[in-house]
C-alpha cells in the first residue's frame, strides 16, 4: 500500500550543529508537509531496535553510540512519492557521493555521521513512524 508518507530523523550531529532550521527549510521547500514533529532522544535500546537490521554490521556499535549521544528531530512527512522523493532530497548515504544541493551534501560530514535518516520503503516508513509517534501526535 502506498501511503505517500515517509519518516525522517535529523540526527544528533544536525541538532548539535544548529542545522534544524536550515534542514527543515529544505524539506518544506521540496514540498513535504509535516504531519508529526518532535525533538526527542533515543535510548540505547531504542537505537538497537530501530537499527536491528544492521546489528551484524561492523559499524553497529558506533551507530548506536552516535544516535544516542544527543537529541534528534523525528518527523513524519507527506508528499506524492514521499519515500523516493525524500531519498533524492537527502542524497547518498555517503555525503562524499551525495549530489550537490542534497541535504547530506550540504550538512553531513561522513558516512557514519550523515545528518539525516530517510525511510527506504513505504512499509518501513509506517514502522518507523509508529516507533516514534502515537496516533494522537500525527496530524
Ligand atoms: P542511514 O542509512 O540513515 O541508516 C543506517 C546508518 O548506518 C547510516 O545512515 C549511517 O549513519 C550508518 N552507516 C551506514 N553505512 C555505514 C558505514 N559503512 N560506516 C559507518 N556507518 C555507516
Amino acid at each position: 500500500m502506498i501511503t505517500n508518507r515517509t519518516f525522517t530523523m535529523l540526527k544528533p550531529d544536525s541538532v548539535e550543529k544548529g542545522n534544524i532550521g536550515a534542514i527543515m527549510n529544505k524539506i518544506n521547500a521540496a514540498g513535504f508537509k509535516i504531519l508529526a514533529l518532535k525533538l526527542t532522544k533515543m535510548s540505547v535500546l531504542d537505537a538497537e531496535n530501530f537499527y536491528s537490521v544492521h546489528k551484524e554490521r561492523p559499524f553497529f556499535n558506533d551507530l548506536v553510540e552516535y544516535m544516542t549521544r544527543g537529541p534528534i528531530v523525528a518527523a513524519i512527512l507527506e508528499k506524492d512519492n514521499a519515500v523516493d522523493d525524500f531519498r533524492s532530497l537527502i542524497g547518498a548515504t555517503n555525503p562524499a557521493e551525495a549530489a550537490v544541493g542534497t541535504i547530506r551534501n550540504e550538512f553531513a560530514d561522513s558516512i557514519s555521521e550523515n545528518a539525516v535518516h530517510g525511510s527506504d520503503s513505504d512499509e518501513n516508513a509506517k514502522i518507523e513512524g509508529d516507533f516514534h509517534f502515537s496516533g494522537r501526535e500525527v496530524y
